[in-house]
Parts: C-alpha cells; structure tokens; sequence
C-alpha cells in the first residue's frame, strides 16, 4: 500500500517535472507556472489515449449475431422474446428502443420504461440480450432497436408482429338437430404461436368439460390446437349456445337447436333467444316475477 502509493506521487512529481521543464533546480516540489493546469491535462491526454486505442485494435470486432431485421411473430397475450446476441461486446452496453415513439425500454438489465412488461434479459457470460415483453398486446407491434454503445453506436432491427389467436367451431355458426342424434362440434385454435393450455366449453353459461353424467364429452388436444365436444344421444336439453373458449384465445360460440322434425314451423319462426327461451326455461321465471313485481 505504501509503496503503491509511493510510486503514485513519483509518477505525479515526474509528470508536473517535465511538463514545467523544471528538473535543473534542487527544489523537489517546484510552484506550479501560470498555465501548468492546461499543459497537464494535454500530458495527461497524450499520456491515458494511446494505450486505449491499443486494448481496441487488439480485441476481436463487436459484431452481431442475430440477423439485422429479423422478424418475431407473436399471439397476443404470450410472451415476446427479441433475440440480440452481440459477439466480443467488450464494455459495451446494450439498450432497447421501442422505434414508433423513440421510446428507451431498457438499458443493460435495467428496465426505463414505466411498462414493466419490457425487461432485457441477460445470463452472465451469455452474448444475447434478448429482450422480453410480457402480455403481449396489439399496440406493441412494431420494429425494435437493439443498440450497442460504441463508437458510433451500432445497431440491428427487429419486427414484433402481434397476432389474435381465435378459436373458431368448424361448420355454420346455427345447427338444427333432432332429439337422439349425434352432436359433434370441433373447435380449432388458429392464428396461433403457441398452443392453449385448456379449453373450455360452454353450455349457455355453464362449464360443461366435466359433465360427462349428463352425456357430454370433451376432448382436448393442446398440440394439436384441437378441442372436441360430443354428446353421442342430444336431447331437448342439451339446445342452446356453446362456446369454445382456449385459454389464450379469443372465444367462438355456435347455436345448436334441437327440434322435432315433425315440426319446421316452430325451427323456421323462432329466432336463436326465443328458442333459447322456449327450450331452456331459463327466461321464463325472471319474465314471470318481472310481472308479479309489476
Ligand atoms: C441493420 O439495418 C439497418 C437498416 O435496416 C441499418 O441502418 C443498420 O446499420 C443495420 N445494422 C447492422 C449492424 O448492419
Ligand atoms: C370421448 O370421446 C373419445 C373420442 O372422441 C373417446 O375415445 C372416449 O372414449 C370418449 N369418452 C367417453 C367417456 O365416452
Ligand atoms: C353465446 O354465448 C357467447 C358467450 O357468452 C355470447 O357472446 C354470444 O352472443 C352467445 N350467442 C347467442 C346466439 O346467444
């Protein structure tokens, strides 16, 4: 410690020494000259640039690894992954840029953006910088920077498309059966990146995946995006709306009628609610104690 700090102010002394030409005097501290603060700092410059230059020209060229433009697609709702992968980054640091508004969402591992959906992910001795938005939404489509400090700056751009994945039930959105027929309805998550985690169906407004007792069977298959519903003998119970709701789509919903053939009149009449009212009963006592309550 002594020592290093001892060689510390012989550098110093030899330093103030030869840019004030002093050295002939026998004074071991010479007063400082007019101007010897700006000579010292142009010694100081000539003395601190050169070696720099030299640790630059020596290390291998920053480049990056992920192709310029790149283009990511994602459903709305997933997470967003943004590739950057700088090779020989050096000291260098990697910000993000959100292109539409010139907005700063990271800096290093820091995020800057109030929307802490954006994070800069980074493992130690890793050279991608990806970055990461969560809940994707439409809004967040765009190009994004991802820029190296350096001298100048450099950068590569990436397009974040958003997709709506929807469920969509195969065949007309209304199907007319009669008492003791086959109900089958498949129903296929599209526009998708990744697949669902669940699907739901509903019967009007009930969950109905479980009710395998009451003659209803639900198959899912994730990978495949594909959910069935079967019910082998429909009876009168099971009209009304069903909808296919995946966990990461928009929902789709069909109207089943289940009719007598001997009657098309009462099919052709009826609208989809007044089937549903007729059938279900589920409107008739709240029509009834609206007018008791009148
Ligand atoms: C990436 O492409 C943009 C133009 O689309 C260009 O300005 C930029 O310099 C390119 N970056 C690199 C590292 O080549
Ligand atoms: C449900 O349907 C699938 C085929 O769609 C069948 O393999 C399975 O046995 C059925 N389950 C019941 C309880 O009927
Ligand atoms: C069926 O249910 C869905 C979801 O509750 C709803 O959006 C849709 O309007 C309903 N369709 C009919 C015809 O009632």
């Amino acid at each position: 410690m002594a020592v290093e700090r001892h060689r510390c102010l012989c550098v110093v002394v030899l330093l103030i020494h030869t840019v004030t030409g002093a050295g002939e005097g026998p004074s071991p501290l010479p007063l400082p000259s007019p101007s010897p603060s700006l000579k010292s700092y142009d010694n100081e410059l000539t003395v601190t640039f050169p070696p720099l230059d030299d640790l630059y020209s020596n290390t291998p060229e920053k480049h990056f690894g992920t192709e310029n433009n790149t283009l990511v697609t994602s459903q709305t709702g997933s997470t967003a992954l943004l590739p950057c992968v700088i090779r020989n980054i050096g000291d260098g640091i990697v910000s993000w840029i959100r292109r539409k508004d010139y907005h700063l969402l990271t800096v290093g591992l820091t995020t800057y953006s109030s929307d802490q959906r954006f994070q800069a992910i980074h493992l130690q001795h890793s050279e991608d910088w990806t970055l990461k938005v969560r809940f994707v939404q439409k809004r967040d489509a765009g190009i994004y920077e991802c820029q190296v400090s350096s001298h100048p700056p450099t950068s590569i751009f990436l397009r974040l498309e958003v997709v709506e994945a929807r469920a969509q039930i195969s065949g007309p959105t209304e199907k007319y059966l009669k008492p003791g027929s086959t109900l089958r309805l498949q129903c296929s998550v599209v526009q998708t990146t990744e697949a669902p985690a669940f699907v739901f169906w509903y019967h009007n407004s009930r969950m109905i995946n479980y009710d395998a007792e009451r003659g209803i069977n639900v198959t899912t298959n994730p990978a495949e995006r594909l959910s069935d519903l079967l019910i082998p003998a429909a009876s009168v119970s099971h009209a009304g709306n069903y909808t296919c709701v995946p966990n990461n789509a928009v929902p789709a919903s069909i109207y089943v009628h289940i009719f007598n053939g001997e009657n098309p009149a009462a099919m052709q009449s009826s609208s989809p609610s007044f089937t549903h009212l007729n059938l279900n009963g589920l409107l008739l006592p709240a029509l009834l104690s609206f007018h008791i309550t009148r």
